[in-house]
C-alpha cells in the first residue's frame, strides 16, 4: 500500500490529502518498495567497527594525543573528551574512536559524539566511527584518526 492509499483509506481528500502528502518529508526520506528476500541468499554485511584497539602502543611512532585513561573522563561507553580538536570516545567496552571536531558541512567545531556516532549539534550532520557521513548533511565525512590501547594508555594518531 502506497503513502497516498494509507492516507486515502483514513479518509483524507482534497487538500488534507495534499497537505498530508507533503508535510513530514525530509531531505533523507526515500521510498524503498518492500521485496521479500530468500535468507540463504543474503551475504553477511561487515559492521562498522572503530580502529583496532591493539596493546603494542609503544611502536607508534607519532602519537597525536596519549591519554591516561586512569585520570580521563572516558570511563564508561558513550563517555567523550575533545582534546586538541579531537573527539575520543568510548564506542564499547574498552574500544575507542577518535575524529575530528571540524565539521564538513561548515567549518565549525562542534562535532560531539552521541548515541554511537559522531554528531555536528550545528546543524545535525551525522558521522559513523569512522568519520563516514551518514546523512545529507555529513555527506563529506570527517577525518578520522587510528586509535591503540594498552589498557591503561590510549593513543590517537
Ligand atoms: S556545521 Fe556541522 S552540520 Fe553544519
Amino acid at each position: 500500500m502506497t503513502r497516498y492509499e494509507f492516507l486515502k483509506s483514513l479518509g483524507f481528500t482534497g487538500a488534507a490529502l495534499m497537505a498530508a502528502l507533503t508535510s513530514c518529508v525530509k531531505e533523507e526520506d526515500t521510498y524503498v518498495p518492500v521485496t521479500r528476500i530468500d535468507a540463504s541468499t543474503v551475504t553477511p554485511v561487515t559492521p562498522v567497527v572503530p580502529a583496532t584497539p591493539t596493546t603494542n602502543i609503544n611502536s607508534i611512532t607519532n602519537p597525536i594525543l596519549k591519554i591516561d585513561l586512569a585520570t580521563s573522563s572516558l570511563k564508561t561507553v558513550g563517555a567523550y573528551i575533545i582534546q586538541s580538536n579531537i573527539v575520543v570516545a568510548q564506542v564499547s567496552v574498552g574500544a575507542y574512536a577518535a575524529v575530528t571536531n571540524l565539521c564538513s558541512h561548515e567549518p565549525k567545531r562542534q562535532v560531539i559524539f552521541s548515541q554511537g556516532e559522531f554528531y555536528c549539534t550545528a546543524h545535525g550532520a551525522r558521522f559513523d566511527l569512522k568519520g563516514v557521513g551518514l546523512n545529507s548533511t555529513g555527506r563529506s565525512g570527517i577525518a578520522a584518526y587510528k586509535v591503540a590501547t594498552d589498557g591503561k594508555i590510549l593513543v590517537v594518531y
